[in-house]
């Protein structure tokens, strides 16, 4: 199946959607390889290179839901809400998801921040990826973004850190035209002030 779509560069970057319910197929093979060499190509402030991106798919996201619910019993034993069986579940929401991360070197003179907006624009490139070659996708943090053990599993031990999650498939139904915010809101005009610069 050809899931390519013709679409001018700025066309996707203005029709892209998130999209969360999310099925077979998911991008593989030169596809996929796509999406992350995309995702390596964020800009990068004193070359650290501090993506890295951890596969999950297939069987793998069985485990990784278990993962996910041990997280959850060691956060909250009393399981008040049921999110033990509600987290084992979430990884097979969608055929793939992508754990985004960021390797941070703590003290180096490019500032941590950077290193971690370095990867939060590679995700944003993965997503647009996704887009361009006719998946869907939503990138997610939640509580495990930020949970140690789960990090940990994922190969995150700090100040190393995930920024979250693309789930990634094929939109169950179309998406619907997104609506941008007023441009007018976001955007002014900078003049010095009228008293002049000291
Ligand atoms: C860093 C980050 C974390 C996010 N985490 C979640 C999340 O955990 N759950 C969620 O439903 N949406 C989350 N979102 C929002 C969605 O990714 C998406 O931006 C939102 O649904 C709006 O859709 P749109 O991209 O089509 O405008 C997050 C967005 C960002 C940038």
């Amino acid at each position: 199946m050809d899931m390519h779509v013709d679409l001018r560069p700025i066309d996707a970057l203005l029709t892209r959607r998130s999209v969360g319910a999310l099925d077979d197929p998911a991008p593989a093979g030169s596809d996929l390889d796509l999406i992350i060499d995309a995702g390596l190509r964020a800009p990068d402030h004193g070359r650290l290179r501090p993506w890295r991106f951890v596969v999950i798919q297939g069987e793998a996201r069985k485990a990784f839901g278990d993962v996910l619910a041990q997280a959850a019993k060691a956060r909250d034993a009393a399981n008040a809400d049921g999110l033990i069986e509600r987290h084992r579940a979430w990884p097979l929401r969608c055929p793939l998801i992508i754990a985004m991360g960021a390797i941070v070197q703590a003290g180096h003179r490019i500032p941590e921040t950077e290193q971690i907006l370095s990867t939060g624009a590679a995700a944003m490139n993965m997503l647009n990826a996704v887009h361009m070659l006719g998946y869907g996708g939503i990138w997610v943090t939640g509580v495990n973004t930020y949970d140690a053990q789960v990090n940990a599993m994922l190969g995150f031990m700090a100040p190393s850190r995930l920024v979250g999650f693309l789930m990634v498939g094929t939109p169950k139904s179309p998406a619907q035209a997104g609506e941008r915010p007023a441009r007018a809101a976001h955007i002014t005009y900078w003049t010095p002030p009228s008293e002049g610069l000291r």
